[in-house]
């Protein structure tokens, strides 16, 4: 049985209040028991967020890490410093990296190592641009992305792996996409997965992305393999997204 996990992925927005705000949402509101819930807050608010969370079943995560440890990198943040805050969760291969930031496969493999060497559960985003679907090409796209990364690893660190399919099309844009659409490739990438290993497959928690919210998470919550949402925009509204939360029990 795959525990439910919802997401909220601040990207660079939210502010100390909007933490205070989660922090005290939390506690007061049923959720379904069997449940985790993760916010990746900005860098500068995870101090606060550590110590806002301390006593609600939120999580911490990361949107990114680097590669590295330490060392001469102006700018970056390493697994091990986010440790130091209870980050349990990191992002890695979100395709705003991917487009914004030139993050090609290696370095999301790179960045996927990082974390799970630090003991920090990645999650790993995948999914095909508008152009890449409208040519027929989004489970090569999909697949390829999937399979760079798990390729690469120990067959005892995939089943530490979560991975989250979000069409690049779908992201911040209002246009979700269907039920349909999103289990037609995640399902996909499970049976991708079954190739190699079927417990492995059977196991691993697939969420997915673009543009979530209260209306429409149930129905896409409620697909045979769906397992969670990774939330952007919505999860900068508390009550969005503790509704999102509740449909997920
Ligand atoms: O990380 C979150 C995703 O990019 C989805 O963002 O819910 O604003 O579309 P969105």
């Amino acid at each position: 049985m795959r525990t439910p996990l919802i997401a909220g992925n601040w990207k660079m927005n939210g502010s100390a209040s909007l933490v205070e705000d989660f922090g005290r949402a939390f506690p007061r509101t049923v959720l379904p028991a069997s449940l985790d819930v993760v916010i990746l807050p900005p860098f500068p608010y995870l101090d606060m967020a550590q110590r806002a969370f301390a006593d609600t079943s939120l999580e911490l995560g990361a949107q990114t890490l680097n590669p590295l440890h330490s060392g001469a990198r102006t700018g970056e943040v390493s697994g091990q410093m986010l440790r130091e805050f209870g980050v349990r969760y990191a992002l890695v291969g979100h395709s705003e990296r991917r487009q914004l930031y030139r993050e090609n496969d290696e370095a999301v493999h790179d960045r996927l190592l990082a974390a799970l060497s630090v003991d920090i559960t990645p999650i790993l985003c995948v999914g095909e641009s508008l152009e890449e679907r409208d040519a027929g090409h989004t489970m090569e796209v999909v697949l390829g992305q999937v399979g760079y990364v798990m390729a690469r690893l120990e067959p005892e660190q995939r089943p530490r792996v979560v991975i989250a399919y979000e069409p690049v099309w779908a992201i911040g844009t209002g246009r979700t996409a269907t039920p349909g659409q999103a289990q037609e490739v995640m399902a996909g990438i499970r049976k991708y997965q079954a190739s190699f290993d079927r417990g492995l497959a059977a196991g691993m928690r697939l969420l997915y992305g673009g543009s979530m919210n209260a209306n429409n998470a149930a129905e896409l919550l409620a697909q045979p393999d769906i397992d969670g949402g990774l939330v952007g925009g919505a999860s900068l509204k508390v009550d969005d997204f503790l509704a999102i939360c509740q449909s997920a029990g």
